[in-house]
């Protein structure tokens, strides 16, 4: 006969289903499986290879040695201090002054200030509007939270352009939010004045949200004079929530850093998943950003020309490979999305067969959404070394 206390036990669904249907990201997979492979070239993570710049480090040694309050926590927005940097900054850059109080709020990241957001926007079933392909942990998060991505092709024919024709009929009762990245991973497109204006007319049009996630906006190469910001655009500010992480410019992915201008109706809400998840972004990594905002930033423009360096040197590797990938030469951040033309059944046979047979990691293009299928993603923010090394053993791998 079972025991009795084990029979109900095993009745019981034990995990929940918005868990048990997400996975972890094929970013993180891949960067896992080659973990375990001695001497891995790895192109899968986008961490930079940098080191968190001097003045940010000393920043915090002065505070670890002076500061009383350092081991605590802060408010649950952040320190006061950094929300006002955050709010010159942002006045610096958009032109737009966000109040501190009401619509800065300091994040550990901006994976969780967009968790935060999704729990405040989605009820089971909306939908959210993401570009295909766009970033793999956007579609989990999204689901986790009961939502429905929505995916918007890009065109890959025209450089992987967005396809505004296309965006309005995506529209339904359900959608809360477009979500954006740019420039974008991982494409490395970078989106035009015109066609950025043309989603803000919509979202403010059909009452969406604008969720702009933004890890890249330094790393932009010569196309600098074409960004545009569309948290500058006054009009959309009830309709608009910028995201900025200090992970990738700042070269902080492990400090857990970032902020979010929100409007004032937004924050109130945020503020309550934020209370119940994290309670506050560490106060240690709120004043190395606070040094990150205030101290002076030359390694922004020194990140930026190793960066153009390693992009020169993944592109002129490609052009080597032509029998094996054909690209579209990033225009910002410090991905390449190439697609797959030599024999293969899928991305993920692909990048399970470069790690197993070349020790190389690259991350599966489906993760990024249906157009990314027979792709990879590449990241350049890794050593020249690990750029060589890795097109050394494709090359090996796929001889002409
Ligand atoms: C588009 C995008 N959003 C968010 C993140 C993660 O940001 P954070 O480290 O601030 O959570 C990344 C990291 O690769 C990213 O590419």
């Amino acid at each position: 006969m079972p025991c009795p206390v084990i029979a109900s036990h095993t009745r019981r669904k034990r995990i929940a289903s918005r868990v048990a249907d997400i996975e972890v990201s094929a970013i993180k997979q891949m960067a896992m499986r080659g973990g375990k492979v001695e001497d891995v070239a790895a192109l899968t993570w986008g961490v930079p290879s940098f080191r968190t710049p001097v003045s940010i480090r000393q920043a915090v040694a002065r505070a670890l040695e002076h500061d009383p309050d350092i081991g605590k926590y802060a408010l649950p927005d952040g320190l006061p201090a950094l929300r006002h940097a955050v709010s010159a900054h942002h006045e610096a850059i958009t032109g737009l002054r966000p109040d501190p109080d009401r619509n800065v709020m300091i994040t550990a990241g901006n994976i969780q200030g967009l968790n935060s957001l999704f729990h405040v926007l989605l009820e089971s079933g909306d939908e959210v509007i993401v570009t295909d392909p766009g970033f793999a942990s956007h579609l989990q998060q999204i689901r986790l939270c009961g939502g429905v991505p929505v995916f918007w092709p890009m065109d890959e024919a025209k450089g992987w352009r967005l396809d505004l024709d296309r965006l309005a009929d995506l529209v339904t009762e359900r959608t809360k939010a477009i979500l954006l990245v740019n420039p974008s991973n991982p494409t490395g497109t970078l989106f035009s004045e015109t066609e950025l204006r043309r989603i803000g007319t919509l979202a403010r049009a059909e009452d969406l949200m604008i969720l702009l996630d933004d890890p890249y906006s330094s790393f932009l190469y010569e196309n600098r004079d074409r960004f545009f910001h569309l948290a500058s655009v006054p009009g959309l500010h009830d309709h608009l929530v910028y995201l900025f992480t200090f992970s990738k410019c700042h070269a902080m992915s492990g400090w857990r850093l970032g902020y979010m201008v929100v409007p004032k109706s937004l924050k109130r809400e945020v503020l309550k998943v934020h209370d119940a998840t994290i309670i506050c972004a560490p106060r240690i990594s709120q004043v190395a950003g606070l040094a990150a905002l205030t101290e002076p930033s030359d390694h922004l423009a020194e990140f930026e020309s190793v960066l153009v360096r390693r992009r020169e040197l993944i592109c002129a590797r490609l052009d080597t490979l032509d029998h094996v990938f054909a690209y579209t030469k990033p225009e910002g951040a410090y991905y390449v999305f190439p697609r797959i033309i030599a024999s293969h059944e899928n991305s993920w046979e692909f990048a399970l067969r470069l790690l197993d047979e070349a020790r190389v990691t690259v991350t599966p293009g489906i993760a990024f959404g249906p157009s990314g299928e027979h792709h990879v993603r590449m990241a350049f923010c890794v050593d020249d070394a690990a750029i060589s090394t890795a097109f050394d053993r494709m090359e090996l791998l796929f001889p002409r």
